[in-house]
């Protein structure tokens, strides 16, 4: 990389990119718009705008009723096509409500097969749904919260994110899942900040429990369902705690006994949100044919241009430097984070504010250009 960066440097980098052409595919409402939180809401793709029009006409007004003939397995249509992403096989993965709640459903189910066991480990500094999650878990089957990973012998499940939703520091999936899983315990990996901007390897490191949402990198849009993924072989046994009746293996029989699907169906509730459903599907597939590898490896080249550019301007970054152990999104530490994120969005750059003191750029291969990541970091370094 050259000694000083220039605009001219970011537009060449454009012009190489092989997955510049992505970006069409995308609504771009506002070409001056420098949209550099990806990582907290995906784009718009064109073609979903048109298959929600075609599921409302051509599906629910016109087919009503008898459209739930092909709506009923979606949840598994959609996490087939997300699983190769995240390493694991059909029938592995299920797109469904809300992170929150599979969450939820998948820590409290790890805990009770370990019930020997009386420690949920989660780390202080994870997204705040997590940690409540956990603490709520924990409050009410009697079990303590433990802070970090370092001891393990007495926890039942550990909750981990692969990418920090604050640093973007890449966790190491298949050593942590060996060595919570010799310990004895259970993990659930959070992939929100993962899912579809880096290939995620759960089924080769064993893991065996993971969620993540869609509306980040998967550019699903806002509220797009979530993901569960369990392993095949936990899947019969799974003692989630929320009996749905989509998860009834004898569904429209309305019998009186929970008898729950021996697939990966069990982790269903109730009705699923088909809009939603549906505009995730489109987001999922855009990555999944633009190809995982070839977009890590433009999330690796923008974050790296992203962080020579805050050395250059002086900025205080927390983003690994080693390529192999960041996400898609640049940290930039500043005490006035919050109000310069304020008067980046004032002057029609788009990053968000995590606390306390971080402006995040979010590069999201499939939209984000060489020169957004410029004229991003370009503009805090001129409010600075
Ligand atoms: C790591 C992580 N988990 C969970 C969530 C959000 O959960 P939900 O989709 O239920 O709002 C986020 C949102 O940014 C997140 O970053």
């Amino acid at each position: 990389m050259s000694a000083m960066l220039t605009r001219d440097d970011a537009l060449d980098r454009d012009r190489a990119d092989p997955l510049a052409r992505w970006r069409d595919e995308f609504v771009i409402a506002d070409p001056s718009l420098v949209y550099l939180d990806g990582n907290s809401l995906g784009m718009t793709p064109k073609r979903t705008i048109q298959r929600l029009q075609s599921v409302l006409a051509d599906e629910w007004a016109t087919d009503l009723i008898r459209s739930w003939d092909r709506w009923l397995d979606m949840p598994q249509r959609v996490g087939d096509r997300l699983a190769p992403m995240i390493g694991v096989g059909p029938g592995e993965v299920s797109v469904h409500d809300s992170t929150t709640i599979n969450l939820y459903q998948l820590i409290d189910a790890a805990c009770a097969l370990r019930p020997d066991r009386s420690v949920i480990a989660v780390s202080g500094g994870d997204f705040p749904t997590d940690r409540y999650v956990v603490g709520g878990i924990a409050a009410a089957r009697r079990m303590e919260v433990r802070d970090g990973f370092d001891r393990l012998d007495d926890v039942a499940v550990v909750v981990r994110s692969v990418v920090d939703y604050r640093t973007a520091e890449l966790a190491d999936v298949p050593g942590e899942t060996a060595r919570t899983t010799s310990a004895g315990a259970l993990v659930v990996w959070d992939l929100s900040h993962a899912a579809g901007v880096l290939p995620v390897d759960l089924g080769g490191s064993g893991a065996q429990l993971a969620v993540g949402c869609t509306y980040k990198y998967l550019n699903g849009g806002p509220g797009s369902p979530a993901f569960s993924y369990v392993a095949s072989a936990l899947q019969a046994s799974l003692p989630q705690p929320i009996w749905g009746w989509f998860a009834q293996s004898d569904q429209f029989e309305m019998g009186p006994t929970f008898r729950p699907h021996a697939d990966i169906r069990r982790v269903l509730l109730g009705t699923p949100s088909i809009l939603a459903l549906a505009a995730a599907d489109e987001g999922i597939g855009l990555s999944a044919v633009a190809g995982i590898e070839a977009i890590a490896d433009k999330a690796r080249a923008l974050t790296e241009f992203g962080l020579a550019l805050c050395d250059q301007l002086h900025l205080r970054s927390s983003t690994p430097r080693d390529a192999a152990r960041r996400g898609g999104h640049v940290a930039v530490h500043h005490r006035d984070a919050k109000q310069l994120v304020a008067r980046l969005a004032a002057g029609n750059v788009v990053t968000d504010y995590r606390d306390p003191d971080i402006v995040r750029f979010g590069c999201s291969p499939l939209t984000t250009r060489f020169s957004d990541v410029f004229d991003g970091i370009a503009a805090l370094g001129a409010l600075l």
